[in-house]
């Protein structure tokens, strides 16, 4: 392996954006560089090299790191490999030293016993002659050997003890095992006994597709102790609010489709991609997390929530969409016939029959709406306000500040609020539901009133537009990246090139000619002093977009250097954001600074 401080040294000698211009034709834009994304067609560049950070984003795919990520995804290299790839562009000697890599990674031993386990399944399933029963039983589901094997399915036998006797032959430890909830302890049993028994077994991969636990469907009648489903517990290197099944294999589909499905089960997901709708995944037996919703969003935005359409699958529908709203997510809701799931509408009608549901979803606050409707919520003045508290929730959840003004006006127009009566509501506590947490907070980062529910890139773009002296600042500070919308982005890379722009230049793209105008037809003029917190709040949302996209690194990291690595990296940027500070008294002085400095240079 490399020593760290020549991994360092490598990149920081490295040259970003020659070393990415090899693969990606890169355009200046400010003091960032653009191009096309190499990971996803676009008509459009939204990819961009960040110099100064030694940093690209992808915003089509959602891809970013470092120069080493880069080649890894992009040419599928190493990081080792990469490592040496830069060094050699870069003039520095990479030499590899020996260590003993046993002792490097302390979840080694975890990884090989479910790697063990996961083999002796399989071969419990395929090639034993007890297997049967399970082979029949997935062949009735429409479940081939074909589709069972890439989807790395076994079984496990209806003992106590098949698991526990070969991992022994293969000296994999029990106090492993006991850990990771594939053997378990009783007061009645002598010895430690299987955990699954008598099921078909679902690998739970990491996106890195190493295995990090198991799901088991009883092939038998449930019972007492029995229940349908068993996952394994949490253990040190699974944790299941963390961890989608099926993502392993659906994150490349998702990116390409620019939408994923969110279905209950295993069986939904696996289903699905048998029939070739491969970019559902599933939580794994709990509600949908902040977590998950999180991850999810380094693929998509767009999430099609296909759960079943039962009471209680409603309230999980409108509770996992709340969570995809308060990560900034966008949901929408499909609606299967009753008493089906995914799984029985692929079995029965196929893709095709899928599909047609799929294209039937709609917005979640709509399908809210729809439902109210139905029950004549809106007929009398009293069933208003019930609808109003229903529908308050979702506005609450909803991050993306643009939809939020859509959801706005769109409540005000069903119920007859005002919007800023509605707004006004909002800011007060929520009342509280029975059975479950209270719900996703209001924005978090908008720091000042003024600021609320516009956006950041649109308020850091109106404050610009009065005060033009302040863009070539601004873009000292700010990057085009730095902004989440392409529109937006457009716009700043204009002024950056022409601060007294007046017109959109040719080629503009409609979205960001009609923003343009918006903005500078816009009357309000925002006070100065929002500034400094405006741009704060961009460059806290830019760490936090890049921590998020560490630790997504960090659950595919293959060797120990790179997660290091990573680590070092998280570490800096959180620095980095502690020193931003919470604290907006400090930032009110230095904008007061800024705007006296700003007076001086004027008169
Ligand atoms: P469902 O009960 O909807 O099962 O559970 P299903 O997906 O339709 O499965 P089949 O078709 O009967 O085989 C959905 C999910 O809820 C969790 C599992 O993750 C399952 O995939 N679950 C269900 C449990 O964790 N335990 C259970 O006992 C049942
Ligand atoms: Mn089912």
């Amino acid at each position: 392996m490399i020593p760290d401080h020549v991994v360092e040294e490598v990149r920081a000698r490295a040259d970003i954006v020659g070393i990415i211009g090899d693969f990606v034709q890169l355009k200046k834009a400010g003091k960032e560089f653009r191009g096309l994304s190499p990971f996803k067609k676009e008509k459009t560049p939204s990819f961009y090299v960040i110099p100064a950070k030694a940093f690209f984003h992808d915003f089509s795919s959602g891809e970013s790191g470092d120069v080493f990520s880069f080649l890894m995804k992009h040419q599928g290299m190493s990081f080792t490999d990469a490592v040496k790839h830069v060094g050699a562009r870069s003039g520095v000697e990479v030499k590899e030293v020996r260590r003993g890599r046993k002792a490097d990674d302390p979840w080694r031993p975890y990884y090989e016993a479910t790697a063990h386990a996961n083999a002796f399944f399989q071969e419990r399933l395929w090639g034993w002659e007890g297997g049967k029963a399970a082979r029949e039983y997935l062949e009735r589901r429409g479940i081939t050997r074909e589709t069972g094997e890439r989807f790395g399915l076994g079984y496990a036998p209806d003992e106590w003890g098949t698991l526990r006797d070969a991992a022994s032959a293969r000296g994999i430890g029990e106090g492993i095992l006991l850990e990771l909830g594939l053997l378990k302890k009783s007061e009645k049993r002598e010895q430690l006994y299987d955990a699954f028994r008598n099921r078909v077994i679902f690998p739970i991969e990491a996106v890195s597709g190493r295995v990090l636990a198991f799901g088991g469907r009883l092939l038998g009648p449930e019972g007492k102790g029995a229940p349908k489903y068993l996952n394994s517990p949490e253990s040190p290197i699974f944790q299941k609010g963390e961890i989608l099944y099926g993502l392993s294999w659906a994150g490349n589909h998702i990116r390409r489709q620019g939408a994923a499905l969110l279905v209950e089960g295993f069986m939904d997901a696996l289903s699905l991609a048998a029939v070739g709708v491969a970019h559902a995944v599933a939580p794994l037996g709990t509600a949908l997390t902040e977590a998950h919703a999180r991850l999810l969003g380094r693929y998509t935005k767009q999430v099609r929530i296909l759960f079943d359409n039962d009471a209680a699958g409603q309230r999980a529908t409108f509770r996992a969409a709340d969570t995809l709203l308060g990560q900034g997510l966008h949901a929408w809701v499909a609606t299967l016939p009753k008493g089906e799931d995914p799984d029985s509408v692929a079995r029965s009608g196929g893709a095709a029959a899928l599909n047609e549901f799929v294209s039937q979803s709609v917005d979640v606050l709509d399908r809210k709406i729809a439902i109210l409707e139905e029950r004549e919520y809106f007929s009398s003045v009293g069933n208003t306000r019930d609808a109003l508290d229903r529908l308050l929730s979702t506005l609450r959840a909803v991050k993306d500040p643009q939809l939020r003004d859509i959801y706005l006006s769109k409540v005000a127009n069903v119920t007859g609020v005002q919007i800023d009566t509605l707004k006004a509501e909002l800011h007060e506590a929520p009342r509280p539901e029975r059975g479950r947490p209270g719900p996703a907070t209001l924005p978090r980062r908008m720091p000042l009133p003024g600021v609320q529910g516009l956006g950041l890139d649109r308020y850091f773009l109106l404050v610009l537009l009065k005060n033009r002296d302040w863009i070539e600042q601004a873009g000292e500070r700010v990057g085009p990246s730095d902004l989440e919308d392409g529109a937006f982005r457009a716009i700043f890379e204009w002024l950056i090139d022409d601060p007294e722009l007046a017109v959109p230049p040719e080629g503009a793209t409609p979205e960001a000619m009609q923003r343009f105008e918006e903005l500078s037809g816009n009357r309000e003029v925002p006070p100065d002093e929002v500034f400094e917190d405006v741009a704060r709040g961009i460059d806290v949302r830019t760490i936090d977009r890049r921590l998020e996209a560490l630790d997504i690194q960090m659950q595919g990291a293959a060797e120990e250097a790179e997660k290091r690595r990573l680590l070092k990296d998280k570490e800096d940027l959180n620095r980095e954001k502690r020193a931003l500070g919470p604290d907006w008294r400090r930032s009110t002085h230095r904008a007061a600074r800024t705007s006296r400095r700003k007076g001086e240079g004027a008169s």
